[in-house]
C-alpha cells in the first residue's frame, strides 16, 4: 500500500506532518522507496548506501539499471561521503548553486554502491532546495538516491498526482509538497573531466556556469549529433507522450497554416490531434479539427517550462493521438526546454521553408532514442 502525506514547504513545522516526515525517514532507513517533491521535478527516492532499496527503485519506474541514480543531500558536509578527490571548483559551484537545481559528477565514494551509480567510478550529486525535499533526505539519513518519480518512458512528474498515477501500489510513501517550481530536472556538469562538461541542460545555464568555471563543454550528444551520452539516462525516450509527436519549424504564421492543414486531415481520419503552442499564436489555430494546449507566453520561458511535462502527460490523459509543437527557442531556457521537446518529438521535425512549401519526404527523421528514463 502506498501512504500519501501532504507536506507543503508552509506545513512542515506542524506536529502531523513532522510526524509524516519522520516515518517517512524511517521507511527510508529500511529500505522503502518515497517519492518527494524538488524544486525541479518530483524524486523517488530510497537510501543511497543500501544497494537492495535502490534495485527496488529500478523495479518501481521500470528502469533499465545502466542507468545511475542522482543521490541527493541536505547538508553539505555529506557531500564527503558521497564523493572522493572533490575539485574547488565543485565547492565554488556548490557555493554559488547549492541549494539549487544543479547536479554535479564526481568521484564516487567506495561507500556508495554499483546500484546507485550504475556500477561508474563516478557519482552524481545534488542539493535540493525544496524544504519539503531537505527535511525528507535529513530524516532519511542525508544520502538518498533519487531519479525522476515517473515510470520509465513518462514525463518526469511536477506535482503528487503525476507520481500517484505512475506508482501508487509501487513505493510506500509519496509526499504531496505541491507543484514544482521549476518543472525541468536539473543541469548536470561533471567534473571529473578535465574541461568540466554539461551533460544535461537544465535551470542552470552555459553562460551561468562558465562565470564560475570559466571554461565549460556541452557533450555533444545534447547539440544534436549522434555521439553516445555521457550521461547513460540522456540516450532514453523519456517524456515522450504515448501519440505521434512532431515540431514544426519556421516562421510562426506559416507554422500554425501547416498544422491547421494537417490536423484537417487527420481529424477527417478521425484522429484526435492537438497543437502544443505558445500564448502568442494560441488564436490562429483551427480549434474545430485541434486541441490547443497553451504552453504560456513566449515571453514567460520560466511559465513554459512549468508546464511542459503536465501538458505531455494531459495528452495522454485526453488520448491525443497527433501532436503537433510550435518550437520554443525563448530565452536563456531554451536549450533546456527544446532539449526536452524533442526527446519528446523522438527528434521528428518538420522545417517550413521561406516558400511555405513543404517537402515531407525531406523532413528530418532521427532513429527513436529507446525508451527507458
Ligand atoms: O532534477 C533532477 O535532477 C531530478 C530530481 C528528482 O532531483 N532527478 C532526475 O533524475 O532527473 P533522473 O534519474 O531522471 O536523471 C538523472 C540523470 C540521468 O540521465 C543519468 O544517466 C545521469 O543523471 N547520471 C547519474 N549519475 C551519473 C554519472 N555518474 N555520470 C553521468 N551521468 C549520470
Ligand atoms: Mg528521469
Amino acid at each position: 500500500m502506498t501512504r500519501i502525506l501532504r507536506a507543503y514547504p508552509d506545513e512542515l513545522e506542524t506536529q502531523s506532518v513532522r510526524e509524516g516526515i519522520a516515518l517517512a525517514g524511517r521507511i527510508l532507513k529500511e529500505g522503502g522507496l518515497v517519492a518527494f517533491p524538488t524544486e525541479t521535478v518530483y524524486g523517488l527516492g530510497a537510501n543511497a548506501l543500501d544497494a537492495d532499496a535502490c534495485r527496488r527503485i529500478y523495479a518501481a519506474k521500470g528502469r533499465p539499471s545502466d542507468n545511475p541514480l542522482i543521490v541527493h543531500i541536505a547538508d553539505i558536509a555529506d557531500l564527503e561521503r558521497a564523493a572522493v578527490r572533490i575539485p574547488a571548483s565543485a565547492r565554488m559551484l556548490a557555493e554559488k548553486f547549492w541549494p539549487g537545481p544543479l547536479t554535479i559528477i564526481l568521484h564516487r565514494n567506495a561507500d556508495i554502491p554499483d546500484a546507485t551509480t550504475g556500477s561508474l567510478p563516478t557519482v552524481a550529486v545534488r542539493f535540493p532546495s525544496h524544504p519539503t525535499a531537505m527535511a525528507m533526505i535529513r530524516a532519511g539519513g542525508g544520502l538518498i538516491a533519487a531519479p525522476s518519480a515517473n515510470r520509465s518512458g513518462r514525463p518526469s512528474p511536477t506535482k503528487a498526482a503525476h507520481c500517484i498515477e505512475d506508482l501508487d501500489g509501487r513505493v510506500d510513501m509519496i509526499i504531496d509538497g505541491g507543484e514544482v517550481g521549476i518543472g525541468l530536472e536539473s543541469s548536470i556538469i561533471d567534473l571529473t573531466e578535465e574541461i568540466p562538461v554539461l551533460l544535461r541542460p537544465g535551470y542552470v545555464t552555459v553562460p551561468m556556469l562558465r562565470e564560475v568555471l570559466g571554461n565549460v563543454e556541452v557533450d555533444q550528444a545534447i547539440l544534436g549529433s549522434d555521439a553516445r551520452p555521457k550521461a547513460p539516462g540522456m540516450k532514453y525516450r523519456h517524456y515522450a507522450p504515448r501519440g505521434q509527436m512532431v515540431m514544426v519549424e519556421g516562421d510562426e504564421r506559416a507554422v500554425a497554416a501547416y498544422i491547421n492543414e494537417r490536423a484537417g486531415a487527420f481529424s477527417t481520419a478521425g484522429k484526435k490531434t492537438a497543437v502544443l503552442c505558445a500564448a502568442q499564436s494560441a488564436g490562429w489555430y483551427d480549434r474545430e479539427h485541434l486541441r490547443v494546449y497553451c504552453l504560456g507566453s513566449r515571453e514567460d520561458p520560466e511559465q513554459i517550462a512549468a508546464n511542459l511535462f503536465g501538458t505531455l502527460r494531459q495528452c495522454d490523459t485526453d488520448g491525443m493521438e497527433e501532436i503537433f509543437t510550435e518550437s520554443f527557442s525563448v530565452g536563456d531556457l531554451s536549450g533546456a526546454i527544446m532539449n526536452r521537446l524533442e526527446k519528446a518529438c523522438g527528434h521528428r521535425k518538420i522545417r517550413i521553408p521561406e516558400d511555405g512549401i513543404v517537402d515531407d519526404t525531406g523532413r528530418s527523421e532521427r532513429n527513436e532514442d529507446s525508451i527507458g528514463e
